[in-house]
């Protein structure tokens, strides 16, 4: 057995320990999933917004479809189109339960995103988010960020050990990453801010030994009192593009078997917005977006986001014939969400 194999098989046994987690994950599963069989080709507006305001990284993870031959080229949504789109989005935010800005990408390379949080908040949206790999988070960017008054800062931090951080996430410095979130920890309880912070760890065979130290030493300066969360989820493959470090899990392919004629509630509720304005499928089609079924800086994105051709889609879903369409077949997204784990 090689030695991915190995450390994915370990992963699966201390997963299944509980015993029955297959088929309690899969009821759950068809339960969360099972609320979008209501649909009947109604109008919808997305629950979730993404809006992938810059596309470019400084970090290379091995995980990350950022890493794989360029399709698309580095670029940053323009101020007048992002703000044209919050505009034309604005009618909707009591509906829009979240609002994330960031895609495939750093969003603190994008030198507007503290201007678009604001700007966002201003027009009435609440549940903002980032996700940022921490480098750039310096003493200004730290007070910048708490002073939008953004609700949650997902931080990526992806080992305890420098060494294991640093192989996962090449180009970032474990250290600099450490001290960044502690200040930002710290600036936040001391001045009152009331962001949250949920620290997400990437659990895969370069690390999956380091969830449990990692989990106490998180939940040592988080506070459970400003919903602050440590959080770990199972690496998934970009449906095959990046699998070298993903290898085999029994556990996962026993729940995406069981759950591969569930619809994929994300195409139901979140709309998913590229940095150039064309509308991807699904978070997981950000890498070569074979769908794009519009551009909102040319079109209602609403209207983008209720095409026929999405509507189609969804529908595939809902006959439970997800498998046909090659984006869909094997995404372990789901599996993923009932794997979850909370520290
Ligand atoms: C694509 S990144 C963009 C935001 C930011 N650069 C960051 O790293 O947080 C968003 C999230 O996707 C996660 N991610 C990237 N590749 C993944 C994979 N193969 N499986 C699961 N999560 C992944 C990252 O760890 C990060 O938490
Ligand atoms: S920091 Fe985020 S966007 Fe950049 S390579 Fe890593 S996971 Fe991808």
């Amino acid at each position: 057995m090689n030695s991915t194999v190995k450390d994915q098989t370990r992963i699966a046994e201390s997963q299944s320990a509980g015993g029955g987690l297959a088929q309690q994950r899969s009821r759950q599963g068809a339960q969360v999933a099972g609320a979008c069989k209501e649909w009947r080709w109604e109008r919808l507006i997305p629950k979730r917004i993404v809006i992938e305001t810059i596309y470019g990284c400084n970090a290379r993870c091995h995980m990350c479809p950022i890493t794989l031959p360029e399709i698309r080229k580095p670029e940053i949504m323009p101020m007048d189109k992002y703000s044209a789109l919050i505009d034309a989005l604005a009618p909707y935010r009591e509906q829009v339960k979240m609002l994330d800005l960031f895609g495939l990408g750093e969003p603190l390379l994008d030198p507007l995103i503290f201007e678009r949080i604001r700007y966002a908040r201003g027009k009435g949206f609440r549940g903002l988010s980032i996700s940022t790999n921490m480098h750039l988070m310096d003493a200004v960017k730290r007070r910048a960020i708490l002073e939008t008054g953004i609700e949650t800062v997902i931080i990526s931090i992806d080992g305890i050990k420098k060494e294991t951080h640093e192989a996962i996430r090449p180009r970032t410095n474990y250290d600099r990453i450490l001290d960044n979130t502690l200040g930002l920890i710290r600036l936040r309880n001391g001045e009152g801010y009331k962001t949250r912070f949920v620290i997400r760890f990437i659990q895969q065979p370069r690390n999956h030994h380091e969830w449990e130290p990692y989990r106490e030493f998180w939940r040592q300066h988080i506070s459970k009192d400003r919903n602050d969360l440590v959080l770990c989820y199972q690496i998934h493959d970009w449906t095959g593009k990046v699998d070298e470090n993903v290898g085999v899990n029994p556990d996962r392919q026993v729940l995406d078997e069981s759950l591969e004629h569930v619809p994929c509630h994300h195409i139901f509720e979140k709309l998913v917005i590229q940095a150039n304005g064309s509308v991807s499928l699904c978070f997981e089609d950000l890498y070569d977006s074979p769908f794009q079924f519009g551009n909102v800086h040319a079109m209602d994105p609403i209207e983008v986001f209720n095409s026929p051709r999405f509507n189609k889609i969804r529908k595939l879903h809902l006959d439970g014939k997800r498998k046909n369409l090659e984006i869909c077949n094997g995404c372990s997204v789901l599996t993923n969400e009932l794997l979850r784990v909370e520290g």
